[in-house]
């Protein structure tokens, strides 16, 4: 594939160029500028703040670990003109970013010549190219945001209109028609070469193994749409007719009504980015964390017009009572740890305060050790006596970065990642979940899969795509020491091994059993975590603030009225 001509354009950080920048040749890869004789990893947390502090408009006074004023002014530069010129140039970045471009670029999927996404993995020596040769709506998240963050937004505008009109076809698996919102989890790209023509073929889950659809897609689409307008400031692609239309599609499967006792919405098993039977049904996180960004997202870009107004009620209803709901019976402390271990059960009516009947002796063993007593996370899953107690990477970055959780509660998901870095980190970020299933857990709650044996892939894997997400939140939280780290573990790994997609073992030592390599969102992930820590305001695309009003009075006793 040849790569088009790149523009090479930076997006200067005006303190950055107070510190000894230089500009070097690079062979015209067209990668994002970055500081050369100081390194990020080089910073230390006071230069990162100080080229924050530094922008126009942009106040920082850091009081302690966590500062409201950086969590909320970090991410609202709407209207702040980032300095930008163009190169011929650039800083010479670590080696690694410039065969992560390089790998990006080869990786990029066209129809009729223009760039439409990225496959999932570019794996020559793997033998089985199963659905690994498709775009992958989820995958291509932090691809779009590399490219959007290197001043290339064409791929990001492509990609969402070709799944938009992807999502208009007839989706039926067997005799049963899906909803008319449902996205797609991956399309593919045919070229006949006789014909010289280019088509599409898509999975709605009827391909997938298990045949699931994919939940995440729709809110993924809605998600980097947002990201798309935040960074371009170009406003005219959401407001287009089809993209409102599509927008109110996702959302009315999801915002329907029906026999729902909670706000959180009720999903299928390997719906998601864990995509097997992996006893994520009910409510996982990592759906309900998407969904609420995703309303998020969605409110600041609907129309209020006759059609859209409704939806942007229904929006700020659900999300007031997702907020209260997930910030309550989701999140898991020492403190509320302690209160479930002493939990009455068989508490009937409104007065209940074991609501969900969870009974104490299902909480596992490991829970007791993991819990340190400062720090905490959103559970995996609550539902009728049942309290999914792993902890899930994706979910509660997503929750930081969406506001999801408080600013107290995201501090607290930071803190407990410090003090359990051994188990969410280790050698290789990030643990997809913790801990793995195992013996006959294992057997009951995957089917027995082989793939998912414990500590590999999605049974407790590490996942470098992760990285760009625990990066976004470590800035958004201040606490960007904690990304560093990160990603000079990532730097020690990835080139050498072969950007794999996963790796296994407790603390992510082994190159996953199955794992492709030039596994593209290990790729892209690096980099957004990379232009992420050198211009930090590239976190607001992916980030939203905490709306006053939605603040919810946390009192466990106090949900019915
Ligand atoms: C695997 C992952 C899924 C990913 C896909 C393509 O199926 O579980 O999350 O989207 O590979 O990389």
């Amino acid at each position: 594939m040849d790569r088009p001509k790149k523009k090479v354009v930076l997006r200067a950080v005006n303190s950055m160029s107070s510190l000894s920048t230089s500009v070097k040749e690079n062979g015209g890869k067209g990668m994002r500028a970055v500081n050369s004789l100081t390194s990020i990893s080089e910073l230390d947390d006071s230069d990162l703040l100080a080229l924050l502090v530094d922008r126009p408009r942009v106040k920082l006074e850091r009081k302690n670990s966590y500062d409201e004023k950086f969590f909320s002014e970090l991410s609202l530069y709407d209207g702040w003109e980032t300095p930008t010129f163009s190169i011929s140039d650039s800083f010479d970045p670590h080696p690694m970013v410039s065969k992560a471009w390089e790998a990006l670029f080869r990786s990029q999927v066209y129809f009729r010549g223009q760039p439409v996404g990225t496959i999932a993995a570019y794996d020559h020596a793997s033998e089985e190219v199963l659905n690994y040769d498709q775009v992958f709506v989820r995958d291509f998240v932090p691809s779009a945001l590399a490219f959007l963050m290197n001043g290339e937004p064409d791929i990001v505008k492509n990609f969402l209109l070709k799944t938009l009109q992807i999502q208009g076809h007839e989706k039926k698996i067997d005799w049963f028609k899906l909803g008319d919102g449902a996205m797609p989890a991956s399309f593919k790209v045919l070229h006949n070469p006789i014909k010289k023509t280019d088509s599409v073929i898509a999975d709605f889950g009827e391909s997938a193994i298990g045949r699931v659809a994919p939940v995440d897609s729709g809110f993924w689409w809605i998600i980097l749409l947002r990201a798309y307008t935040k960074s371009t400031g170009d406003h005219s692609l959401a407001e287009r007719p089809e993209c409102q239309k599509g927008m109110r599609l996702i959302l009315s499967l999801c915002l329907s009504e029906g026999f729902d006792t909670f706000p959180t919405l009720l999903c299928a098993d390997g719906c998601s980015m864990i995509d097997r039977r992996m006893g994520v049904y009910g409510y996982p996180i990592e759906i309900q964390a998407l969904f609420f960004m995703a309303l998020q997202s969605a409110r600041s870009m609907l129309k209020e017009d006759a059609e859209g107004k409704e939806f942007m009620d229904k929006i700020q209803k659900r999300l007031h009572a997702m907020s209260f709901h997930m910030r309550s019976y989701f999140w898991l402390d020492f403190q509320q740890l302690n209160d479930i271990y002493r939990y009455k059960t068989e508490e009937y009516s409104h007065t209940a305060v074991n609501k969900f009947n969870v009974i104490p002796d299902s909480i596992p063993d490991w829970v007791f050790d993991f819990m340190p007593l400062q720090g905490g996370y959103f559970v995996g899953n609550v539902s009728p006596a049942r309290m999914d107690f792993r902890w899930f990477a994706l979910g509660n970055c997503i929750a930081i970065l969406s506001s999801l959780a408080t600013p107290e509660q995201s501090m607290a998901i930071m803190d407990l990642i410090e003090a359990r870095w051994d188990e969410l980190v280790g050698d290789m970020p990030l643990k997809i979940c913790y801990p793995a299933l195992e013996s006959h857990e294992w057997r009951i709650v995957t089917g027995c899969d082989p793939k998912n044996t414990r500590w590999s892939y999605h049974n407790g894997g590490s996942w470098p795509v992760l990285l760009w997400l625990l990066t976004a939140a470590s800035i958004k939280t201040g606490r960007p020491q904690i990304a560093r780290r990160a990603i000079d573990l990532a730097e020690a790994r990835l080139l050498k091994d072969g950007w794999p997609e996963y790796y296994d073992g407790k603390s992510g030592r082994f190159i996953g059993k199955q794992a492709r390599k030039f596994q593209t969102w290990s790729i892209a992930g690096y980099l957004v975590a990379k232009m992420m820590m050198e211009d930090p305001t590239h976190v607001g695309m992916i980030s939203m603030e905490e709306e006053k009003h939605m603040k919810p009075v946390l009192n466990r006793s106090f949900s019915w009225c």
